[in-house]
């Protein structure tokens, strides 16, 4: 088994996987209570009480925001007892913090790893995406018109055009790919958030989602790509600011040049990740938490690019 300082990458995701799974909890009590921000904390306070928990020394790459502007898991945090081995952290306490406000699928608690530089980093804003299951990772294409893109993917996997089923965040600015979409013929799965979880879903079975295309968060991008390595998948991604703001702050970062695509393999680096996340309220990667009188129901996934497998772990919690 390959470690990186006396440490394995692959036992440490399981330790990760009582991080998510107490973090879900947390978060769970708040599903449809219409608090997003106290859903987050709750999140937040339970994930890095735990990590701090495990012998390990991470730092946080991709976390709450900058150290002036978040108290936990901001970015440059250490966590851990300070043992090694030493990983870079890429955490997301709550992926969906107004599906769970609302009662809405797809939430996660989310963390990625991989040895120091291996995840990338360089400000928060959105990016252009296109992720597909294994069969399909060759044809896809950040450039192609959409209608092309359906074409090969349906011819990758097997499919008519028609039975093709593209998921996409129902949002404003993708009218034009949701037009184009159904005008070749696919069909479209709109969400209302976590493009994470729909991203994992094209290489998953329990998922009916074929391509997962449109613009969402960079740290999102980053951690999908991460499982997608494990996965055997692939995210094609570039960055797409919104506004001045975010080419400011993408420019303050040192990216410059917004056309770069950018492969999973370029986004979670090298043979060392580990990506594992427990479901709040169900989706495509994972159900949700279910609470019961005297026992709470987790189910999590905790995957690694080596040795390559993916665990997906139902958790009995006794109260
Ligand atoms: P949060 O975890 O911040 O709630 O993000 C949810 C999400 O839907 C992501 O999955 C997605 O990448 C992003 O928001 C899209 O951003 P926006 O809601 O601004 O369109």
């Amino acid at each position: 088994m390959k470690s990186n300082g006396g440490g394995s990458f692959d036992n440490l995701a399981l330790e990760f996987v009582r991080v998510t799974e107490v973090a879900a909890i947390a978060a769970a009590k708040w599903i449809g209570k219409g608090e997003a921000k106290l859903a987050d904390k709750a999140a937040v306070d339970a994930m890095r009480t735990q990590f701090n928990t495990i012998d390990f020394l991470g730092e946080i790459v991709i976390g709450e925001g900058a150290k002036d502007e978040s108290h936990e898991l901001y970015i440059g945090e250490k966590l851990g007892t300070g043992k090694e081995p030493v990983v870079d952290i890429a955490v997301d306490p709550l992926e969906c913090t107004d599906s769970v406000a609302n009662g809405f699928p797809n939430a996660l608690t989310v963390i990625a790893t991989g040895p120091k530089g291996s995840l990338y980093h360089a400000a928060d804003s959105y990016m252009d995406k296109i992720a597909v299951g294994p069969e399909a990772v060759d044809v896809i294409d950040l450039d192609a018109p959409v209608a092309d893109n359906i074409r090969k993917v349906a011819k990758a996997l097997g499919k008519e055009v028609s039975e093709i089923i593209i998921a996409t965040l129902d949002r404003p600015r993708h009218e034009k790919l949701i037009a184009e979409a159904r005008a070749a013929g696919a069909r479209v799965r709109l969400f209302t958030d976590g493009d994470v979880a729909m991203a994992l879903g094209t290489c998953l079975s329990r998922s009916s989602v074929d391509m997962l295309m449109g613009i969402g968060g960079s740290s999102e991008a980053v951690l999908a790509a991460a499982a997608m390595r494990c996965l055997g998948g692939e995210l094609l991604c570039r960055w797409k600011p919104k506004d001045e703001k975010h080419i400011k702050r993408l420019n303050d970062a040192g990216v410059t040049d917004f056309s770069t695509v950018f492969r999973a393999r370029d986004l979670a680096k090298g043979d060392d990740i580990s990506f594992t996340a427990t479901g709040v309220v169900s989706g495509p990667l994972a159900d949700g938490v279910l609470f019961a009188a005297d026992h709470i129901v987790t189910h999590s996934v905790v995957m690694s690019t080596h040795p390559r497998n993916i665990r997906f772990i139902k958790t009995k919690h006794m109260q």
